[in-house]
C-alpha cells in the first residue's frame, strides 16, 4: 500500500496553546495537521473556525487538512481558503449538492476531501470519486476525540482501495498504536491520530512507532 502519512488531530490538545501544540506535532515528525472544525449543528460540539485558522497559518507552514464537520459546508470554502487551508474535507451527509461543493473547493485552490460517517454506506461517494483527491472514512462517530476505534469500518477502506489504487484514503478516530496496522492493511494511506499522539509526553516516539507499524 502507498506510503502512509501521519496527521495528528490537535482537537484534544491544549487549545489555548494551538500554535505551539501544532508546531510541537510538526517538530515531532508529523506529515500534516488535521484540524477539526465543528459547528455545533452537524455534530454536537463546537471547536474553531477560519479566523483561528488564519492566525494559526501565520505560525506554521504545516499542511492544513481541514475536517469540516459543519452543515452547509459550501459557505465556508472561501473563508477557509483565504485563511490558508490546504485541503477541505466536507461530509457527504452535510450537503445535497456534493458536486457544487467539490467545484467550489477546487476553484478556491484547495485539495478536495469527502467524508463518510460510520452509519453512511461508502458507495454514496462513488458518483464523486473521480472529482475528489481524498475520501475520509470515519472510524468514530464525529464530534469528539478519545473515542474507541470502530474496526467494522475497515471493509469501507478495502472496498475503495481495491477499486481506486491512486486515491488518498484517510481514516480518522481512535487510531493509535493498537489500531493503525489494520488501517494500513485495509489500504488507508492518510492516518489521523489525535489522543494517541497529542496526549503523549513523547509524540516523536509515538509517531515513529506508528510509522514503523505500517512500513512495508
Ligand atoms: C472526531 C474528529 C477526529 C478526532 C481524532 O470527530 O474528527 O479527528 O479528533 O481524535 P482521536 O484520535 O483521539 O479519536
Ligand atoms: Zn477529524
Amino acid at each position: 500500500h502507498a506510503e502512509c502519512k501521519i496527521g495528528p488531530s490537535i482537537l484534544n490538545s491544549d487549545l489555548s496553546l494551538l500554535a505551539s501544540e501544532s508546531q510541537r506535532m510538526m517538530d515531532a515528525g508529523a506529515d500534516y495537521l488535521h484540524l477539526d472544525v465543528m459547528d455545533g449543528h452537524f455534530v454536537p460540539n463546537i471547536t474553531f473556525g477560519h479566523p483561528v485558522v488564519a492566525c494559526l497559518r501565520k505560525k506554521t507552514s504545516a499542511f492544513f487538512d481541514m475536517h469540516m464537520m459543519v452543515s452547509n459546508p459550501e459557505s465556508w470554502v472561501e473563508p477557509m481558503a483565504d485563511s490558508g487551508a490546504n485541503q477541505y474535507t466536507f461530509h457527504v451527509e452535510a450537503t445535497d449538492d456534493p458536486k457544487s461543493c467539490i467545484r467550489k473547493i477546487r476553484e478556491a485552490g484547495m485539495k478536495v476531501g469527502i467524508g463518510v460517517k460510520p452509519k453512511t454506506d461508502v458507495e454514496v461517494v462513488l458518483p464523486y470519486i473521480e472529482d475528489v483527491d481524498m475520501v475520509l472514512i470515519m472510524t468514530v462517530e464525529p464530534g469528539f476525540g478519545g473515542q474507541s476505534f470502530m474496526s467494522d469500518m475497515m471493509p469501507k477502506v478495502q472496498f475503495l482501495r481495491q477499486k481506486f489504487r491512486a486515491l488518498d484514503i484517510e481514516v480518522d478516530g481512535g487510531v493509535g498504536l493498537n489500531t493503525i496496522e489494520q488501517c494500513a492493511e485495509a489500504g488507508a494511506n492518510m492516518i489521523v491520530s489525535g489522543t494517541a499522539v497529542v496526549k503523549s509526553d513523547n509524540p516523536r516516539q509515538v509517531i515513529q512507532t506508528l510509522r514503523s507499524k505500517v512500513e512495508d
